[in-house]
This record gives C-alpha cells, sequence and structure tokens, in this order.
C-alpha cells in the first residue's frame, strides 16, 4: 500500500460532539487565518460526556475517516472526551491504513499551561463524567509536575446545558461544579470540556479574579502551525481561507447556535449520515 500524504490546500478538520469545539475553532481562525477548515458537530450523538469509552473510540474512528475521506490534511479532536479516549486509537487507526496525517487533542495544550501558569501547585479540572473517568488529565499533569495537585470535577449534563442555551437558568449546578474548586484554592481551572469556555464569564464570576481559566484553545493552534509546517502542509496563500460546516443532527438547530457562539456567519450547514450513528 502507498503512504497517502496530504497537499498544503486541503483543510485542517475538527470535530467534537456539538458547538464546543467552535471554542478551538475560532482560535484557528484566527492564528492560522489562510487555511480553509472543516468542522463537523456530531450533534445527533450528543453528549459524548455520557458516553462508554469504547463508544468514543468508535465514533471517533469513524469520523476521522469521514473527514479524511472529504480531503482533510490534519484532524483536530475539538472534543475532550473524544481526545481522552481515543486520540491514541485514531493514531494507530491512521498508521494501519498508512495515511501520513496528524491528529491534535485538546488535553496537552490545556495542561501544559495551567502547570506552568500555577504558583500555588493546586490546579482544577472542570470536565465530562467521560473525561474524569478516563483519568487523561491526571495522567497528563502528573507527567508535566507530579508535584502538581489536581482537583477533578464531573459535570454532567453540562455540555447539554449550554447546547441547549439555558445555562443562566442552572447558576445553582454551575455554583455546585465550582465549590470543590473553590474549597481546595486552586490558581488555574482547566475547562475541560470544549463547551465550558462559551460560559466562562459565568464561571469566572463563581471562582473569582484570582483564578486563571485555562483553555486549549490557543494551544491547540500552536501544536497546529508547528505539525502543518514540519510537513510542509501550510496553506501558501496570502488571502483569508474558507470554513465550512457539517453537522449529524439538526441541521438549523446547528446553524442558530453555532453563528451565536462563533459570532461569524456559519453559511450553509451540510447534514451528514455516519453509518454507526445511534442517538440512544
Ligand atoms: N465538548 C466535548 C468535550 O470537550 C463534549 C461535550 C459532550 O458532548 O458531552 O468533552
Amino acid at each position: 500500500m502507498v503512504p497517502v500524504s496530504p497537499l498544503p490546500q486541503q483543510p485542517v478538520a475538527v470535530f467534537d460532539s456539538g458547538v464546543g469545539g467552535l471554542t478551538v475553532l475560532h482560535e484557528l481562525l484566527v492564528s492560522l487565518p489562510t487555511e480553509d477548515y472543516l468542522y463537523l458537530g456530531d450533534t445527533a450523538r450528543l453528549p459524548y460526556g455520557d458516553r462508554t469509552q469504547q463508544e468514543l473510540r468508535d465514533f471517533s474512528v469513524e469520523i476521522a475517516d469521514h473527514l479524511l475521506e472529504a480531503g482533510a490534511k490534519l484532524l483536530v479532536v475539538a472534543c475532550n472526551s473524544a481526545s481522552a479516549a481515543a486520540l491514541d486509537t485514531i493514531e494507530a487507526h491512521l498508521e494501519a491504513r498508512r495515511v501520513q496525517v496528524d491528529v491534535i487533542g485538546v488535553i496537552s495544550p490545556a495542561t501544559q499551561l495551567a502547570v506552568a501558569g500555577s504558583r500555588s501547585g493546586r490546579i482544577g479540572l472542570l470536565a465530562t463524567p467521560a473525561t474524569i473517568a478516563s483519568g487523561a488529565y491526571a495522567r497528563a499533569v502528573r507527567a508535566a509536575d507530579r508535584h502538581v495537585q489536581l482537583e477533578s470535577v464531573a459535570c454532567p449534563g453540562l455540555a447539554s446545558i449550554i447546547e441547549a442555551g439555558s445555562s443562566f437558568d442552572e447558576r445553582g449546578r454551575v455554583r455546585g461544579y465550582c465549590a470543590p474548586l473553590r474549597a481546595a484554592q486552586v490558581d488555574q481551572v482547566i475547562l475541560g470540556c470544549t463547551h465550558y469556555p462559551l460560559i466562562a464569564p459565568m464561571l469566572q464570576r463563581i471562582v473569582g479574579r484570582g483564578v486563571t481559566l485555562v483553555t486549549s484553545g490557543a494551544g491547540v493552534a500552536r501544536s497546529v502551525e508547528r505539525a502543518l509546517a514540519a510537513r510542509e502542509l501550510l496553506n501558501p496563500r496570502s488571502q483569508e481561507g474558507e470554513y465550512r460546516f457539517q453537522c449529524t443532527g439538526d441541521v438549523e438547530l446547528f446553524q442558530a447556535l453555532g453563528t451565536r457562539f462563533l459570532q461569524m456567519p456559519l453559511g450553509e450547514v451540510a447534514h451528514v449520515e455516519l453509518a454507526a450513528a445511534v442517538t440512544a
């Protein structure tokens, strides 16, 4: 089999369970404006945060194949739950197919920022139950600095509340999720779900001004730039590239919510069916 190597003109592909990954896409659009982007929201199977590790691996490999078929030159897993469960699996899958495409996840960029920024050595983590259960952040923090303590809080339902646009009505619940972090006196809080930066103002008010909220977007953008440069895959054009969207669920809902969160026009959103789609 001949190895498949992509070309600079091909798009960077980004995926998440829903609109959360737009917080990562936004950083990419700003940091690497000359690239083309293809974003997929797997809204038919949201929330990912309640899925098993095996389901997340199956979904992620299926989506990776779909995005490669659509011409992706690099894959960004803009979802912590999928990054935690499936990054290694996707990489192994691409290697087996002899596809020379880099896969960038969100766990390591956020961890590095938080560890480097902490003076107290106490870091908080808000994430989905799936991400916490994977232990991926605990391992990443330990690998970065074994003297740093991590206070992890699973936030069941929070990504869905954000997708539904009802976070204001759920302030009490959000405050409850933050309570252990306040008690532990952390000085950094990793927003370990790409949906959570969408309610950053509310979270900042709860945890207090002195605590830094750490998101993965900027670090991911730098990793993407380095990976593309290493393979000489940066798009050489000088004008802005294009971006387009696909989702597996309701197209209009995605368009409305996505436009609100990205604060840029989304254009047409294409509906895609994935073979193993299960909504239950
Ligand atoms: N935004 C995703 C994450 O970072 C998934 C949220 C969900 O679908 O539960 O984990």
